[in-house]
């Protein structure tokens, strides 16, 4: 079943120095079940889109467009009816979990709390719920910890216990904000493995930001790369990986630290930074930084194009023309296909 639909989202922000478009003209859709990663640099308004979506915007900003959650539009939505949708429906996880916990109250109480304020789960029964939640999210000893303030913990599992907050509504769409950005390589490899696990068991549908490509491999089974507040390419985990064929996708490719191959090639980033939004050049937002920017990206910015296996881009130049960035098919494979990717013989729901 369709999810969520988003629609021609744009988001817009008034400030001093005029009109700011975070996001522009954004189209994604989640079925139940699936997983989809939203990548791109910083500022590429990857967070706005959600906020969007979740009625979090800055007091200066306002989205445009559709976004059906079960059919039904909640973009703009008055705040009352947001607020039984973001406790019963959809949850978020931040970067920080700190920003979401209260310092002064003993993690227990805090998950106690949400399952006695929203499903008015008894106290005996929201005590023990929640424990369950812990052990489901990894966290040993968990009768202990319900007894802890949040700055006893560790970052990792503070972000577990954001986790299993979000879980004990049981939401229909989790969505992870750079969930793991401020923790340690392996506690961030943990908090995904983990995700992944809840993903299975309890069928969660995920939307997961990161600014780090290598992050949605394991776990998502379709992407989104924005840049400039829009959408460069959408498709498959296996077509962004494998065969991505937008110029800013193969460059956020190329700079992933890689296993397979030796280290003495130094990783290559994309050079420059993003445009202005304030002052975007006329046409392609990425010209400035592309390899293979023609007379006509300055003229115009591609039309979101529709590709075989309903892969989508935004691009003139075609990845089958000869150039430095021309993925070769002898290639070895990123990374091995985890088993959550998609199968290509199974239709795509992209
Ligand atoms: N309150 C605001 N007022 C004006 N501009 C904003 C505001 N919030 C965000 N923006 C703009 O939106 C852009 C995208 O932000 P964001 O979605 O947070 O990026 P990211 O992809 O890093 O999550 C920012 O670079 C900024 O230009
Ligand atoms: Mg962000």
């Amino acid at each position: 079943m369709r999810l969520l639909e988003v629609k021609n989202l744009q988001v817009q922000f008034s400030t001093p120095d005029g009109e700011v478009t975070a996001v522009n003209n954004l189209n994604f859709s989640l079925e139940t079940g699936e997983t989809l990663g939203i990548v791109g640099e910083s500022g590429s308004g990857k967070s706005q889109t959600v906020f969007a979506i979740m009625g979090l915007l800055a007091r200066n900003g306002r989205a445009h467009g559709e976004a059906l959650f079960e059919g039904q539009q909640i973009l703009n939505l008055p705040e009352k009816a947001l607020n039984r949708i973001r406790a019963e429906k959809i949850a978020m996880i931040f970067q920080n979990p700190m920003t979401s916990l209260n310092p002064y109250m003993k993690v227990g109480k805090q998950l106690m709390e949400v399952l006695m304020l929203h499903k008015g789960t008894g106290k005996a029964e929201a005590f023990n719920e929640s424990a369950r939640m812990l052990d489901a999210v990894k966290i040993p000893e968990a009768r202990q910890r319900m007894g802890m303030y949040p700055h006893e913990l560790s970052g990792g599992m503070r972000q577990r216990v954001m986790i299993a907050m979000t879980l004990l509504c049981r939401p229909k769409l989790l969505i992870a904000d750079e969930p793991t950005t401020a923790l340690d390589v392996t506690v961030q490899a943990q908090i995904m493995a983990l995700l992944n696990e809840l993903k299975r068991d309890f069928n969660t549908t995920i939307i997961m930001i990161t600014h780090d490509l290598s992050v949605v491999a394991g776990i998502c089974n379709k992407v989104l790369v924005m840049y400039a507040g829009q959408a460069m390419e959408y498709g498959t985990t296996d077509d962004i990986f494998y065969r991505p064929s937008h110029p800013y996708s193969i460059g956020l490719l190329a700079s992933i630290p890689r296993l397979d191959t030796d280290n003495s090639q130094a990783l290559v980033t994309i050079p420059g930074n993003p445009p202005n939004l304030m002052d975007l050049p006329s046409g392609c937002p990425f010209q400035d930084r592309c390899q293979h920017v023609m007379d006509k990206c300055r003229q115009q910015n591609p039309p979101l194009e529709i590709l075989s296996n309903k892969r989508q881009r935004a691009c003139f130049w075609s990845p089958d023309e000869p150039g430095p960035n021309k993925p070769s098919p002898d290639e070895p494979s990123p990374d091995e296909p985890s088993p959550d990717e998609p199968n290509p013989d199974e239709p795509s729901n992209v």
